[in-house]
């Protein structure tokens, strides 16, 4: 949550600051400043409310000039979305400019020292306890690196800061604090970017550095120096991260979403790309830190991961305890720590997160640490905290960047990864055979085919749907076993981008409670593939019809019966069961897209909403 940019160099740092804030918006939306000194003009300071876009016309009518500066687009979260609460904050000299990420869990009792002091407030956020902070020891020390260090060292919270004094005009101070959120610093020729993500900067380097927990950095022109809080040397060598700076664009696409909806065959390509010897009737996970005898103690896995990603962690427990025998639990990544878990020397822990960022995936990762049980991330930010603590090591989804707000291909990769995962998991401990897992390669391979298959034909049908049912103010949806957390990630899609309330149910449980939603008015949206428990799912049909429900089916290519029973339906080739959900959850996509956009929604940036939640 809020996006971070910095520049040191000999560019006009607006264009890099504000660029980069475009390639960040989807971190924040509430507001967005930046801060730029030129040794004529000064330090000069615009903020505005709302999305970057009214930052950028302020910037048209007050331009600003400097080849050092930074800049910030917020995610609310101490004080209302006002031009005072925007970052950036300046201390009492108002020469020092601050932006952060993250939140001061103890800003409360700071400020409250600060005011006894006699320092002034003039926005109700966190960030402005850091600028005074700062301001305060840089009037003992008369240098900004030390008045950092001090500040940093009274703050609680996971928090990234990055600092500026116009007395000390060749650099900016960046630190990082807990897990807030990602700091990366890219250097070139005689110039240094930093930024919260990796897109924002991959315009000019590909060589980045992440910042790692109570690490500090001075960036100027000639790259950045690294120590710990307490002053220690760190010696980091750059990531080289395999992303351009198209696969950050949005192209021709009107939205990032609907760009990531058709990225998804490509996408299932690059996650099973040199991993899959269908000959030998094997799987190499290429980054995995463990071996056949580890793989074999594993007796126990702990599925943690928020919204989407939970939605993969479902499903990953059906593929894991299906072919590979080994317990799985699933936990919501927030719920994990609180509830005291015994792991047990034979766990291990798998953490899915696209962003690599979400604070209580790593927190629950640090839980896992704690308790001596190793971690395995998948993940698709290369190089984010996740994919770095992974002592099992991370299992990248080679997605390439996901900029929408909603989950589209990174869900897709990571039922895929979970799948290979299982299955590497299964050949090390002897539950399936080589012959048998031939068999899974070849329906993986002919998964991203099958993918565009179905995009092409959802996209006219959902946009047809949603003339239909764009009024609506519920939906319900349906499915069963390995296809009911497909009925929850639908109902998630419609409900953050349309707005509309939709819950996602098991079939099964329908008459239990949630039948006596349905009417007239109700889209009840059904995922229903020829599997072991169809049948059950059309009786499920038949009772939503019988109380006048109107039933989207998503079915199996050719299913005549499903047709006569729904008001719609959505074709899926098939594939094997476990595999399912990665087709049936792509019309689900493809509907909440079109709703939204008939309802006339911000479609990549949902209110309320940020992509990484780099916050509790
Ligand atoms: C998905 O559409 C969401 N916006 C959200 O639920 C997301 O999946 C969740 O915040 C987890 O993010 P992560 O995968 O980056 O950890």
């Amino acid at each position: 949550m809020c996006g971070i940019v910095g520049y040191v160099g000999s560019r006009e740092a607006t264009e890099v600051v504000v660029g980069g804030l475009q390639r960040l918006e989807y971190r924040g939306y509430d507001s967005a400043g930046i801060a730029i000194f030129d040794p004529d003009c000064g330090l000069q300071l615009r903020r505005s409310v709302g999305k970057l876009h009214n930052l950028v016309l302020r910037l048209g009518q007050e331009p600003v000039t400097g080849r050092v500066g930074l800049g910030h687009t917020r995610w609310a979260t101490h004080g209302n979305v006002t031009e005072e609460n925007a970052h950036p904050h300046r201390d009492a000299s108002g020469r020092i400019v601050v932006i952060q990420n993250g939140i001061v869990e103890n800003y409360l009792e700071l400020k409250g020292r600060l005011l006894e002091l006699g320092y002034h407030f003039h926005s109700q956020t966190d960030t402005e306890v850091i600028a005074h902070l700062v301001g305060h020891y840089y009037r003992e020390e008369e240098a900004l690196e030390p008045a950092m260090r001090r500040a940093m060292a009274e703050l609680r919270g996971g928090n990234a800061v990055v600092a500026f004094c116009v007395d000390e005009p060749d650099r900016l101070i960046a630190a990082r604090l807990g897990n807030a959120g990602g700091v990366v610093i890219g250097a070139a020729a005689g110039e240094t970017f930093i930024a919260s993500d990796v897109p924002a900067i991959l315009d000019y380097t590909r060589e980045m550095i992440f910042l790692e927990d109570r690490e500090l950095a001075v960036i100027t022109r000639q790259g950045a120096a690294i120590t710990t809080l307490n002053g220690a040397p760190v010696t980091r060598r750059p990531v080289s991260v395999p992303w351009d700076p198209v696969s950050a664009a949005r192209g021709d696409y009107k939205h990032f979403m609907q760009k990531e909806i058709h990225e998804q065959p490509r996408a299932l390509m690059d996650v099973l790309r040199g991993r899959i010897d269908q000959e030998a009737g094997q799987v190499h996970l290429e980054d995995l830190r463990l071996d056949d005898a580890a793989l074999r103690q594993v007796e126990r896995i702990y599925a943690t991961a928020c919204g989407t990603a939970w939605h993969a962690g479902l499903v990953a427990k059906f593929m894991i305890e299906s072919l590979a025998r080994v317990r799985v639990e699933v936990d919501y990544a927030s719920e994990f720590r609180y509830r005291s878990p015994v792991l047990g020397s034979d766990a291990l822990l798998l953490a899915i997160t696209q962003s690599g960022e979400t604070v209580d995936t790593l927190a629950a990762m640090e839980e896992a640490r704690a308790q001596g049980v190793p971690s395995v991330a998948i993940v698709n930010a290369i190089g984010s905290q996740a994919a770095r603590v992974a002592d099992g090591g991370p299992l990248y989804l080679h997605a390439g960047p996901e900029i929408g707000v909603a989950s589209t291909k990174a869900f897709t990769s990571m039922l895929v990864a979970a799948y290979l995962f299982a299955l590497r998991l299964g050949q090390a401990r002897g539950t399936l055979r080589p012959a048998q897992i031939r068999e899974h390669l070849q329906a993986l391979v002919e998964l991203p085919g099958k993918a565009a298959t179905v995009i092409e034909r959802a996209l006219p049908i959902c946009e047809d749907l949603a003339e239909h049912y764009y009024r609506a103010s519920d939906a319900l949806f349906l499915g069963r076993q390995v296809n009911y957390p497909i009925a929850l990630e639908g109902a998630l899609k419609l409900k953050e981008i349309s707005y509309i309330h939709a819950e996602g149910y098991p079939a099964g449980e329908m008459k239990h409670g949630p039948i006596a939603l349905i009417d007239e008015a109700m889209p009840v949206v059904c995922i229903a593939p020829r599997d072991a428990i169809y049948e059950k799912m059309i009786s499920n049909i038949e009772q939503v019809r019988a109380r006048h429900g109107h039933v989207i089916a998503i079915g199996t290519e050719g299913d005549t019966l499903l047709a006569s029973k729904a008001d719609h339906v959505i074709e899926v080739p098939p594939t094997l069961p476990l595999l399912q959900p990665v087709l049936t959850v792509i019309p689900l996509q493809i509907f909440a897209y079109y709703m939204a956009l008939r309802r006339g929604c911000d479609v990549d940036q949902p209110r309320n909403l940020a992509k990484s939640v780099t916050v509790e």
